[in-house]
């Protein structure tokens, strides 16, 4: 009887005391991004990437007209950046792989001594510490060279960024167990050359980046396939492309079915082509840009097609889905595409004539696109498991970004803390399989057009000595914290 009573007390205080905590094995991680963080932009033979010409020659394209030529200098620091990951007790630190400092002509047959002694270092420093290094292959720096001849707009550069690909492949897969082919093409294609905003400062939103988000999907597709081919049957990596997800909900009822085109617009577009059965374009979406752009007196679609060929070389070119999400916006129906002002993912689709805002009670953030609903995250991964099935779900960004002077920075921590919580319901409640959460970022960096007025960092970081010295914020204890109980019970 006695000991029948214990049991039952012990398993109600352990279930009290469990609800807050991860799965054993759940993996924790910081990130940043090479542009955003490394500086040294012409160090040795580094040559000029998109991001460091646009940055030179467009002045007032940055809040602060500041550079990521130096940024957080982590091409000299990244020491320190071990051990601030070291000091976080984190078992995986995601990081990319600049293009032109490792291939500095852009077409692979020169490879720097110099950036493959970083990133080997780098990588062996991560793995001398018991972590583990996911390098993104690309995060929005391409050569200058391939730009001049036209980028992601240009079919070839699937070849290009392929064989880009199997040097860094070559290189550290026997070390890497886990990939990021590209990182956000919906932020790079249509803000790069959609709306102009980004580098390479392009404005064609009704073709540009369409082109770009065809070829995007190409290049992960054959860089999958070379390391199907060449390298998986020796280290059995995982790669996924990482997309940006912003959850879109309908504004009230009438709007439910707009809600769901446009989360085919704006997922669906990207994942469509990899995780469905079919592969290709969502046909709704395909549907709507052929019949828009007939009206438009368009000859052709505004969105490439994909020959079955393509179709079978990109779909299932998956091991895990890498999910970046930070916001969410309410979707209403307009009436007409007349009714919109501007189109993009934070503001409206005009190929779907709906429009995009936020709730009352959605708390704003700093950034101008930030609007705070951590119940989005769980809905978020719902849909994705719904649409594209069981398979494992890595969050490979989240965080919260505010000016660089705060170090208790407490909003940070509720950010971290209220979104970490709808993961855990979507694993234990929703039962969907996220094995891992990475907070975006390490350190302050270069956060694109805004510069360094904000940061997302668990360390602050100052722009203003020559040293770049970090000091850890409130919620890097905090993330700390969680991270060792594996647990939000802390
Ligand atoms: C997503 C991008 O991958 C990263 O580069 C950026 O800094 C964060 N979002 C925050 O805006």
């Amino acid at each position: 009887m006695l000991t029948r009573s214990v049991l039952v007390l012990a398993s109600v205080l352990s279930s009290a005391c469990g609800q807050l905590a991860f799965p054993p094995g759940f993996r924790w991680g910081a990130a940043t991004a090479a542009y955003q963080v490394e500086g040294a932009w012409n160090q040795s033979d580094k040559s000029p990437s998109v991001w460091d010409h646009f940055i030179h020659t467009t002045p007032g394209v940055v809040a602060d007209r500041s550079t990521g030529d130096v940024a957080a200098d982590s091409y000299h620091l990244w020491r320190r950046d071990v051990e601030m990951l070291e000091e976080l007790g984190l078992q995986f630190y995601r990081f990319s792989i600049s293009w032109t400092r490792l291939v500095p002509n852009g077409f692979a047959n020169v490879i720097s001594e110099d950036g493959r002694r970083y990133y080997d270092d780098l990588i062996n420093g991560l793995l001398e510490s018991g972590i583990e290094p996911i390098p993104t292959i690309y995060h929005w720096d391409i050569p200058q060279r391939l730009q001049n001849l036209g980028g992601w707009t240009n079919p070839l550069v699937s070849d290009w960024f392929a064989e880009y690909a199997r040097v860094v492949f070559s290189l550290f897969a026997d070390r890497v167990k886990y990939w990021v082919t590209i990182n956000e093409p919906s932020v790079f294609c249509e803000f790069g050359y959609g709306a102009g905003m980004i580098a390479p400062g392009i404005k064609d939103q009704d073709i540009g980046k369409y082109m770009c988000v065809k070829n995007v999907l190409m290049a992960h597709g054959k860089a999958y396939r070379v390391y199907e081919r060449e390298f998986k049957g020796k280290y059995s990596g995982k790669l996924s492309m990482a997309n940006h997800f912003m959850w879109y909900e309908a504004e009230t009822e009438k709007d439910l079915e707009v809600a769901e085109l446009i989360r085919q617009f704006q997922y669906g577009l990207y994942c469509h082509a990899i995780y469905s059965q079919a592969g290709g374009w969502p046909t709704v979406v395909e549907q709507q840009i052929a019949a828009n752009s007939r009206r438009e007196g368009y000859s052709f679609s505004r969105l490439p097609d994909f020959t079955q060929e393509e179709k079978d070389l990109v779909r299932g070119t998956f091991d895990y889905m890498a999910v970046n999400h930070y916001s969410s916006r309410t979707v209403r129906k307009q009436p007409s595409a007349e009714h919109i002002p501007a189109s993009n993912q934070f503001t409206a689709n005009a190929e779907f004539n709906a429009t995009y805002e936020g709730k009352e009670d959605w708390p704003k953030g700093n950034s101008f696109w930030f609007l705070i609903n951590p119940a989005g995250l769980r809905d978020l991964l719902v849909w994705l498991r719904t649409e594209y099935g069981d398979i494992e779900y890595l969050i490979t960004e989240n965080g919260y970004s505010d000016v660089t002077s705060k170090i208790n920075d407490d909003d940070r921590v509720d950010y971290h803390r209220e979104y970490l919580k709808q993961v855990l319901l979507a694993i234990k409640q929703d039962g969907v399989n996220v094995t891992g959460y990475t907070a975006w970022s390490l350190m302050d960096d270069f956060e694109w057009v805004e510069g360094y007025t904000l940061g997302f960092g668990l360390y602050h970081v100052d722009f203003s000595r020559a040293e770049r010295p970090r000091t850890p914020r409130k919620s890097a204890r905090y993330y700390a914290s969680v991270v060792r109980a594996n647990s939000l019970d802390v």
